[in-house]
């Protein structure tokens, strides 16, 4: 990660070094924040944030659930603000940023788990982030099951990207790279396959695409959704439903998708060979297409991109 300038704190655009919190932040101490992870690319009109409506929703949608109210140095943010904001920093912060974190969290110094009527504080940072699984990944990745089960639903909300909650894909992480892989599949509490530690994930099996449907405990990924829609308008039969491990490791093929990932082949899993060992045509392909459409060559979805200028 490379660092940019200005981050946006509480509607003032601020020096990197000087976007700071107290050390009691209540979300430094008990993880309570909501975050986004939202890619920039360039495209022939110049960059562009990928399915910024999308991103903005759900970040939106997991305030609802923690019960924030969006007011930021005494004024209101709603959908447009916030749309705004992000591009106002990414704007700021000139061509190297290719990745935002927006990040909304209780900064109030308190002692204490009660949220109620602890100030709230919205940072937007910019990063040049770079290929997030690095180049050992290009010729595919090598990921393992982890011992860390995806929490379910009656641990929170799954579907939102709740600060504390990535403990969980932090210990999950820090396992897989100790055992010499770039990530993590978890498993959720009946055993299914759920999701990687900041990805989704697909398999090709059968002549079919596979993925865990929402209700095995994952984040609905919005490259998730983004793939599904590609595939099926490429002519791929693609399944939501139930992954077993076993599946997983039998297929032909399997993916991660994620933002910061993008589509990031996988072929070993827990020391087994998926498919021949390279990446798969399946793979190629989709992974071609969704390149096409980030970058803005593809017409049929424009409407995924936000135009900077
Ligand atoms: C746990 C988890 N699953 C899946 C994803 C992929 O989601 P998206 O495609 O919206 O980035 C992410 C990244 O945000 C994540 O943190």
């Amino acid at each position: 990660m490379d660092k940019t300038e200005k981050i946006w704190l509480n509607g003032k655009l601020v020096d990197w070094a000087d976007a700071k919190v107290h050390v009691l932040a209540h979300a430094l101490n008990y993880g309570t924040g909501v975050f986004e992870g939202i890619r920039v690319y360039n495209t022939p009109k110049g960059p562009a944030i990928f399915r910024l409506k999308d991103h903005v929703r759900r970040l939106m949608d997991g305030c609802k659930m923690l019960g924030f109210d969006l007011v930021f140095d005494g004024k209101e943010y709603g959908f447009d603000d916030l749309m705004e904001a992000i591009k106002e920093t990414v704007r700021a912060n000139g061509d190297a940023v290719d990745y935002v974190k927006p990040c909304i969290f209780l900064s109030g110094e308190e002692v204490g788990l009660n949220p109620i009527g602890v100030p709230i504080s919205m940072a937007i940072t910019c990063v040049h982030m770079g290929a997030y699984l690095g180049p050992a990944t290009d010729a595919g990745a090598k990921i393992v099951t982890s011992s860390w089960q995806r929490p379910d639903n009656l641990c929170g909300p799954a579907g939102a990207k709740v600060n504390g909650a990535y403990i969980t894909s932090s210990l999950a992480k820090r396992e897989a790279i100790s055992h010499g892989a770039s990530e993590a599949v978890m498993l959720n509490s009946v055993g299914h396959v759920a999701e990687c530690t900041g990805e989704n994930i697909f398999a090709y099996r059968h002549g079919r695409i596979i993925t865990p449907n929402v209700a095995e405990c994952i984040l609905e990924g919005i490259t998730r959704c983004s793939i599904i829609e590609v595939a099926r308008d490429m002519g791929y039969q693609v399944d939501e439903t139930a992954l077993t491990r076993f599946e997983l490791i039998s297929s032909d093929e399997v993916w991660m998708t994620g933002t910061a990932a993008e589509i990031a082949p996988v072929t070993t899993i827990d020391e087994r060979q998926i498919g021949d060992g390279k990446i798969g045509p399946v793979a190629k392909a989709i992974h071609a297409r969704f390149h096409d459409i980030v970058t803005g060559k593809v017409p049929e979805y424009e409407d995924w991109l936000d135009y900077l200028n």
